[in-house]
């Protein structure tokens, strides 16, 4: 840990108000990170007569040791078991998606990361979902049009909150992870994922309503203030584990709704899990799978996520060759690598996904080399707390030096959506520091925030207030 972490933190603790969890239990410090120089009226999240978001976003201060049912099982030999444990975890918490909408247990630990409720693809007002990536056609389903939506929301456990705590712990000038830093061991997150599409596969799966955009606006951009309440279904759910016996410190897995036989918890059926992007591993055609001795998937998902015995062009596989990835997801990716490349700021080259889409289209991948371009140099595995590209932590004339945010793609949103809101003078007084970073899209070089900007949420203007979602 940083010595500014450690400072920030003695601070905080001092300035933290102090909150009772449960009879018989010491009174534990929390601490709600909001930065008063935002108006609530700027965030995504509000809208008239709508109450504030339920979720907890007091952060824990502390870690306590605790025990989590994953740590017994071996996730290389018994992968379902493992990602089953989790799933008891996230059931524990008392999640239901029921009534059209998605409720916890008070007083349940899990917590969502500030400052995601800023821009188009901000938190919205009903149950806190950030816009996602819109699915190409053929992703979700063989039959599936271009346009669908999909809006998603993330939690962390107490060691993940612990976490944000340290960097958001003064709450208007975050702190930035410096090289090195990782999220603390057992940090775990899982993340919701709803669509307004219509998928053969999702009939009869959990129903919300929440404020989203018009139907079709699957890849543009709407001010907040136009969205409306619409349904959605629950596609998919990922998890992200910090589990210290991973080779690359992270584990990734997804689920896919299926089957409408057994409630929530029995309907979420495991797709697969990955700790690794085994980047030496090969395929003769670009169809196949390579082997992959980091990856496990569920096979009985073949013809359904993706392609089985019938023709499904656009989606061969879940994610590059075989490598994991979700019906969401940009098949040419994977889990682990879109999220080893969180880092501030954004890599110039790499992105978070093979950059530029024309050169990595289906048709292109199907020369040889084009797909060991993008194997090489996307399907690498780097532990967490490091960067894919190490030299680019090398400040230049035009680059502040990026730092990792050990995979964490939500830090990157709520650092980039802070730094939008301040460039539209919608957050005011002191640029906060991760802002003045050169070689960010969104640079704030001012000492402070400038006034107020007329185009702020006009549609043209915010469509460039973050990188591409992709
Ligand atoms: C194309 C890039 C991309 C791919 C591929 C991807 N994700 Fe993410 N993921 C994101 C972004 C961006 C966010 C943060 C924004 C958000 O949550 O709305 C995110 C957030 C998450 C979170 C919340 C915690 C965090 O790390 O930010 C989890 C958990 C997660 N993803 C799991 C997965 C899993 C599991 C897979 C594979 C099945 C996956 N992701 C594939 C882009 C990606």
């Amino acid at each position: 840990m940083s010595k500014s972490v450690m400072m920030l933190l003695a601070a905080s603790t001092m300035l933290a108000g102090l909150a009772a969890v449960g009879s018989g239990q010491p009174a534990e410090a929390l601490q709600t990170v909001t930065c008063a120089r935002f108006p609530a009226q700027a965030s995504s999240a509000f809208r008239a007569g709508v109450p504030p978001l339920k979720w907890r976003t007091d952060l824990p201060t502390a870690l306590v040791p605790t025990v989590h049912p994953w740590e017994q099982v071996d996730f290389r030999t018994d992968w379902l078991n493992y990602m089953a444990a989790v799933l008891s975890e996230v059931q524990a918490s008392g999640l239901k998606i029921q009534d059209n909408t998605v409720t916890m247990a008070p007083g349940a630990e899990w917590w969502i990361a500030p400052w995601m409720d800023y821009g188009p693809n901000g938190r919205e007002a009903q149950l806190g979902l950030t816009k996602e990536r819109g699915p190409d056609a053929g992703d979700l389903s063989p039959q599936s049009p271009t346009g669908p939506q999909v809006w998603a929301i993330g939690f962390y456990n107490r060691e993940g909150a612990k976490a944000l705590h340290d960097i958001f712990a003064d709450p208007c000038n975050p702190s930035r992870p410096q090289l090195g830093w990782t999220f603390p061991a057992k940090t775990v997150s899982f993340k919701l994922l709803f669509t307004d599409a219509a998928v053969p596969y999702l009939a009869g799966a959990p129903k919300v309503r929440a404020y989203i955009d018009a139907a079709g606006s699957s890849s543009s951009s709407h001010p907040p203030s136009t969205r409306t309440k619409r349904q959605l279904q629950l596609l998919q759910m990922d998890i992200a584990v910090r589990d210290p016996r991973a080779p690359f410190g992270w584990l990734f897995g997804t689920f896919v709704w299926q089957n409408n036989q057994s409630g929530l918890y029995g309907d979420l059926t495991p797709v697969g899990l990955m700790w690794g992007n085994d980047p030496q591993a090969t395929a003769p055609a670009l169809g196949d799978f390579a082997q992959l001795p980091s990856t496990r998937l569920n096979s009985e998902l073949a013809g359904i996520v993706w392609k089985g015995e019938d023709p499904w062009p656009e989606r061969p596989w879940p994610g590059f060759q075989g490598r994991l990835n979700g019906p969401a997801d940009n098949l040419r990716s994977s889990c682990l690598s879109c999220h080893s490349l969180a880092q501030w700021p954004r890599s110039p080259t790499l992105s978070i996904v093979p950059t530029p889409a024309s050169r990595y289209t289906m048709a292109g991948l199907t020369d040889p080399a084009r797909r060991d371009e993008l194997r090489t140099k996307w399907m690498r595995d780097v532990p967490g707390g490091q960067l894919m590209n190490p030299q680019e932590a090398t400040p230049g004339p035009n680059w502040g030096g990026a730092t990792p945010f050990d995979y964490s793609l939500q830090l990157e949103a709520s650092f980039s959506r802070m730094c939008s809101a301040c460039r539209d003078g919608r957050l005011t007084g002191p640029t906060p520091a991760i802002c003045r970073v050169a070689g960010l899209r969104q640079r704030v070089a001012s000492a402070n925030c400038p006034p107020i900007s007329p185009n702020a949420f006009a549609a043209p203007s915010s469509a460039e207030s973050e990188p591409p979602r992709q």
